[in-house]
């Protein structure tokens, strides 16, 4: 197995698993959301990819957040459920965590994220903000030190 950060060529992969996972989300609208790792805007984010045997089995980004640069929003944690349930949206979530912890000039402070099963992700140390964010979205947060 092998974490990385996502290649242009790795895009294709990446908008595959969205179309399957995220079938009502707007396909333009995934893909120049990934594109945009490789663009020059001051938020671009970062997508991290987990290979196994020459296939991405997940993937996952994150960006300082626009409002405040001591916070990361991490988005997109996807896993191609045909291999669900083996460990790589943990293992993928790991790396997302210390890649943060090591952004510096100012050091993060806090991860957020959006999401539907804050259950997943309360077993990642993230916590919920409030019972309801966006109609069956709950915003979570996790400290970084
Ligand atoms: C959520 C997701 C990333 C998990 O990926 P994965 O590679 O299957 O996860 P892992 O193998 O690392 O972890 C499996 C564990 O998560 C738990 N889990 C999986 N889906 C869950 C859910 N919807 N709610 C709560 N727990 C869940 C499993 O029960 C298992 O628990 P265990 O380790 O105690 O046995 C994957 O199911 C996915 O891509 N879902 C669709 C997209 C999505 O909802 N992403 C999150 C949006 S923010």
């Amino acid at each position: 197995m092998n974490i990385r950060k996502a290649k242009k060529s790795d895009i294709n992969s990446m908008h595959q698993i969205i179309k399957i996972n995220s079938p009502r989300y707007p396909k333009k609208l995934a893909l120049q959301e990934l594109n945009e790792m490789f663009s020059d805007s001051l938020h671009s984010p970062t997508f991290i990819v987990v290979e196994d045997k020459n296939e991405i089995r997940a993937f996952g980004g994150f960006s300082r957040s626009g409002a405040d640069d001591m916070i990361c929003d991490i988005f997109w944690i996807n896993t191609n459920l045909e291999y669900s349930g083996k460990g790589f949206g943990r293992k993928l979530m790991e790396d997302i965590i210390n890649r943060i912890k090591k952004e510096k000039s100012p050091k993060v402070k806090m991860a957020m994220l959006c999401t539907k099963i804050p259950n997943y992700f309360k077993k990642l140390g993230f916590e919920k903000l409030g019972k309801k964010y966006d109609r069956d979205y709950i915003l979570m947060k996790r400290t970084i030190n």
